[in-house]
């Protein structure tokens, strides 16, 4: 068994420890983005599915680079253009796929538990690439990466999520993984979007964006998930950007300097204001950045690659 166990299906389930040792094995592994040839031997021999039946840019694309620069063989299976779209069920597609030999699942997909359920049922590792309204745990491995980068730390940082919590698998995440490493948590949004009774996790509430931007040292804007809402959650996007949007304006009357980041996709002049997103606050292409070393951490460690062999992998020593 891995440091990790097979799978990797949530923060939920993991150790503090286990999280830091996925930062610190992220670590080597940044440098071999940065170089010409962006290739390393680590994933030799090893054949991965990428199993993704709901819309991806940055998570499909980064688990795919990360197994191109560990020398992993990868194919990409969408619903539409499999037979998934002919009614087969997700159990025989991968049981189909374990017929011809693979080692490892990541899988996108809309229904929660779908990658617990999954990992259950196959003999391969199993990557959550985001389930629903579950977990995303390699978007908040990245989150964490950056943090770290930026502010040197993670324990005793106020970090702040702010939007659609309710419907977020980031912000479950997040959650998850910022509490287990110490870090001060609040959220912030209209109360028809925060999940009910989240304070008794020790959670802050803010319900003024302007007292969120005086209290954080981070604020991790999310996307308002339009397609997982029902009607009536907000009165309309105009409102909502004019009551919690991430503007300039605001920004420039925190007392501190602060970190603004975003998962992405973001919707520009809903959540967030153009001149943020693309101003000095903002780390959101440096999170993106750090997807691939995180996503290749996740592989590494799950193929049974020894963390402390991490820096030598990349090296191209044998591992
Ligand atoms: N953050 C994120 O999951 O983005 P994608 O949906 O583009 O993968």
């Amino acid at each position: 068994m891995t440091a990790l166990g097979k799978d990797l299906i949530g923060l939920e389930t993991l150790a503090p420890e286990q999280i830091r040792l996925l930062l610190d094995t992220a670590e080597p592994f940044k440098e071999v983005s940065e170089r010409p040839i962006k290739k390393v031997p680590a994933l030799r021999g090893k054949t991965i599915v990428n199993l993704f039946f709901e819309a991806s840019t940055r998570t499909r694309i980064s688990f795919e680079f990360a197994e191109k620069r560990l020398s992993a063989d990868t194919v990409n299976v969408a619903a539409t253009g499999s037979s998934v779209s002919k009614g087969e069920t997700l159990v025989d597609t991968a049981k189909n796929l374990e017929a011809m030999r693979i080692d490892m699942v990541v899988i996108r997909h809309g229904a929660s538990g779908a990658a617990q359920f999954l990992a259950r049922r196959i003999a391969s590792n199993v990557i959550n690439a985001g389930d629903g309204k579950h977990e995303h745990p390699t978007q908040a491995l990245l989150d964490l990466l950056t943090i770290r980068d930026k502010l040197g730390r993670i324990e005793g940082t106020k970090v702040c999520l702010v939007g659609d919590i309710l419907h977020s698998r980031v912000a479950r995440s997040n959650l998850w993984g910022l509490t287990k490493l110490g870090a001060q948590v609040a959220v912030c949004g209209p109360r028809t979007l925060l999940p009910r009774g989240i304070e008794e996790l020790g959670v802050t509430v803010f319900r003024r964006i302007e007292d969120a931007i005086a209290w954080a040292d981070v604020l991790n804007v999310l996307r308002l998930q339009l397609e997982r809402m029902e009607a009536g959650f907000i009165p309309s996007l105009r409102e909502y950007y004019r009551v919690f949007g991430v503007t300039a304006e605001r920004l420039e009357r925190a007392p501190k300097e602060l970190l603004v980041m975003h998962p992405g996709p973001m919707n520009r002049g809903v959540e967030i204001d153009s001149r943020v997103a693309d101003g000095a606050h903002s780390v959101i292409l440096d999170q993106v950045t750090n997807g691939v070393a995180v996503r290749m951490a996740v592989l590494y460690l799950l193929a049974g690659g020894k963390p402390e062999l991490a820096d030598a992998a990349k090296r191209g020593a044998p591992d």
